[in-house]
């Protein structure tokens, strides 16, 4: 979690939420980003899919302004990433791959030491009503060291929206959490883009972006090589291809073997999974 101050959604300029053109980042001799290129509108939730070291924190290092890009723009909330940092940084919340609560503190006691931080008036109201908001009241009085991964998750996520950013980078957010947990992250995530706060979201899987997204990019060989609505991809495929599921298949093999079949409702992944 990182740097959230007090721009209300209110306070925006005009233009996509983030606009992003010819990334490029190198480590060393490795390619990483060669060229990604995508908008995301405001209050929308927006999935960066693609498998493990496809360059999506790398991405969301960029955007948040904790690494430099070789070349290419971005902008974040109408601020240059390059020259105008500290906008950038007022703009957004970082939740990122690993949760960053406090373990020895309790959910409530971590929820009223950012809000100290931020300087806001009442940070034990703004502590109970996010414990209330992310069903966490319970907890609230315990050690963060005894939540499970998914209430430290959600908690991390209270944590970020502290002082309401207008935009919030949740790099993997349900990595490693159960199957229950991740249903709990899905909700705080639609809530908050209900609530008019722009998402980007980086994934590995594929229901995670059908669930949640309004927009889903993939991310592949340093390239956004598909950018669209779920019904948008969909229609990207010939259904002829649907025919097999590898055994180890490759994200993009998932993706093209997955997509087209089932219905658009929930209970499609479900089919998908066992299939697996
Ligand atoms: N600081 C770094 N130095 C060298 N290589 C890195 C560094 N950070 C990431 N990489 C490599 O860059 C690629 C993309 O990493 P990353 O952006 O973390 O991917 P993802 O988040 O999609 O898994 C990976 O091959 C990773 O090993
Ligand atoms: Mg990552």
């Amino acid at each position: 979690m990182l740097a959230a101050m007090s721009i209300p959604p209110t306070d925006q300029v005009p233009g996509p939420a983030i606009h992003v053109q010819g990334l490029e980042k190198s480590y060393k001799e490795l390619r990483v980003l060669r060229g990604v290129d995508l908008d995301v509108a405001r209050g929308s939730i927006f999935a960066l899919l693609g498998s493990n070291g496809a360059g999506k924190t790398t991405v969301v290092k960029i955007l948040s302004t904790l690494l430099k890009a070789d070349t290419g723009t971005a902008r974040v909330n109408g601020f240059d990433v390059a020259t105008q940092a500290a906008g950038v940084r007022e703009s957004i919340s970082l939740t990122g791959q690993f949760a960053a609560v406090d373990e020895i503190l309790s959910g409530r006691e971590n929820l009223v030491l950012v809000a100290r931080l931020r300087h806001l008036t009442d940070p034990g109201a703004i502590a109970d009503e996010l414990l209330r908001r992310f069903s966490l009241t319970e907890a609230g009085a315990r050690r963060a060291a005894t939540y499970s991964g998914g209430m430290r998750r959600r908690l991390d996520i209270a944590m970020s929206l502290i002082g309401s950013p207008p935009l919030i980078f949740l790099d993997e957010p349900t990595a490693g959490l159960d199957p229950e947990a991740r249903i709990d992250v899905w909700q705080a995530v639609k809530e908050l883009a209900e609530g008019g706060t722009t998402v980007l979201l980086t994934t590995q899987y594929l229901d995670e972006a059908e669930q949640l997204a309004d927009r889903i990019a993939i991310l592949h060989q340093g390239r956004i090589i598909v950018n669209g609505t779920l019904a948008e991809l969909r229609r990207l495929l010939p259904p002829a291809k649907v025919e097999y599921v590898e055994k180890q298949p490759s994200l993009e093999d998932v993706f093209f073997a997955v997509v087209g079949e089932g219905d658009k409702d929930g209970q499609d992944h479900k089919t998908r999974s066992s299939e697996k």
